[in-house]
């Protein structure tokens, strides 16, 4: 059998923090309303000119570099992502020509915030069945263009950042198993009305409804961990770690509570990103790899949810 497990993890975030305090002097809000009802302190936003691509590139670097490898062995790329830099090119393939590694399969898929989860689940599927042996997985986004920042509701929530795994071929696991749904009933709680074939219009931001949102999250969240759970035969207490979508405390408290997992034991990156979409679990993952506070060996939920509405979640034994 071959199972794909995580060889290097990397992520980027662009210079320019915002800070609840900056967001005071934009709309009528205030930091303690922000950090009391998500969590969120700071998030950073990319500059004038750079592209998810680019954020992208720092991430993707830095997860070839933990695996040791060099970016000419990439023989597959998998990108999330809501914000492409194009309509086409994908953004799969524009950072394959500047990792050099022409040639190979490379495609972004658009599922909002699960973006990552569903391009880590297409990658382990191909490294499984000996298609792929070293896949790059992605998750960028630049939201702070589809968002409107007079908007109070989601201002203060999305933000910009690039998360990166390269997984490899192995032996074991590795990737346990990953669990993807999806369902368009709930498409008018969370999108962007801004399109191509319905007509482009850039002043249409992102569109939330968000106490619904919240709700739906945790019901499906807490769904998709029991499903991820009981698909393995694990119980509760076999998880060392929870690597939650970072969208809001509150959701990943909620969830942690539903695992009975202690805080201690579940990544929080939410303070200092604010909701980066398909970008924020591999972000947070990179985050606690390189703290030391996830190990080689330890096991690992990932869950994401996002507009859609799409969610996900992957068991891995890092
Ligand atoms: N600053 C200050 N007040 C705000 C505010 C802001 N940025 N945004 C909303 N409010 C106000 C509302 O107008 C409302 O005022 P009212 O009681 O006078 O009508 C009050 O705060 C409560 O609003 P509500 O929407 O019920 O708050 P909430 O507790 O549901 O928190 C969210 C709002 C958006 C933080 C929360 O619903 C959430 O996080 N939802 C999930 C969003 C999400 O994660 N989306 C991405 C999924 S991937």
């Amino acid at each position: 059998m071959i199972y794909s497990r995580i060889a290097g993890t990397g992520s980027y975030l662009p210079a320019k923090i915002i800070t609840n305090q900056d967001l005071e002097k934009l709309v009528d809000t205030t930091d303690e309303w922000i950090r009391t009802r998500t969590g969120i302190e700071r998030r950073h936003v990319a500059a004038e000119g750079e592209t998810t691509v680019d954020l992208a590139e720092h991430a993707a670097r830095r997860a070839i570099e933990a695996a040791g490898i060099a970016p000419a062995e990439i023989d597959f790329i998998a990108f999330g992502t809501t914000t492409p830099d194009l309509v086409f090119p994908n953004c799969g393939t524009l950072l394959q020509q500047r990792l050099g590694c022409r040639g190979v399969p490379a495609f972004s898929l658009e599922t909002a915030c699960a973006g990552f989860m569903y391009a880590l689940s297409i990658a382990d599927k191909y490294v499984r069945c000996g298609e792929a042996r070293r896949a790059l997985v992605i998750g960028a986004e630049t939201l702070s263009r589809i968002t409107d920042w007079s908007d109070r509701a989601t201002a203060v929530l999305f933000a910009d950042g690039a998360g990166a795994v390269v997984l490899e071929a192995a032996a074991s696991p590795g990737v346990l198993s990953t669990h993807l749904h999806s369902d368009g009933e709930y498409k008018d709680l969370l999108y962007c009305g801004s399109g191509v074939s319905k007509g482009f219009d850039a002043k249409l931001a992102i569109s939330m409804t968000g106490s619904e949102v919240f709700k739906i999250a945790v019901t499906k969240l807490g769904q998709v961990v029991d499903e991820t759970l009981s698909a393995n035969g694990l119980e509760r207490s076999s998880l060392d770690w929870l690597v939650p979508h970072q969208a809001n405390i509150r959701i990943i408290q909620a969830t942690a509570r539903k695992l009975e997992i202690p805080m201690e034991r579940v990544i929080v990156t939410v303070q200092d990103h604010g909701n980066t979409s398909a970008a924020s679990v591999p972000m947070a993952l990179d985050v606690a790899v390189r703290e030391g506070r996830i190990r080689r060996g330890e096991l690992l939920l990932l869950e994401a949810f996002g507009g859609g509405f799409t969610w996900g979640s992957a068991l891995v034994r890092y």
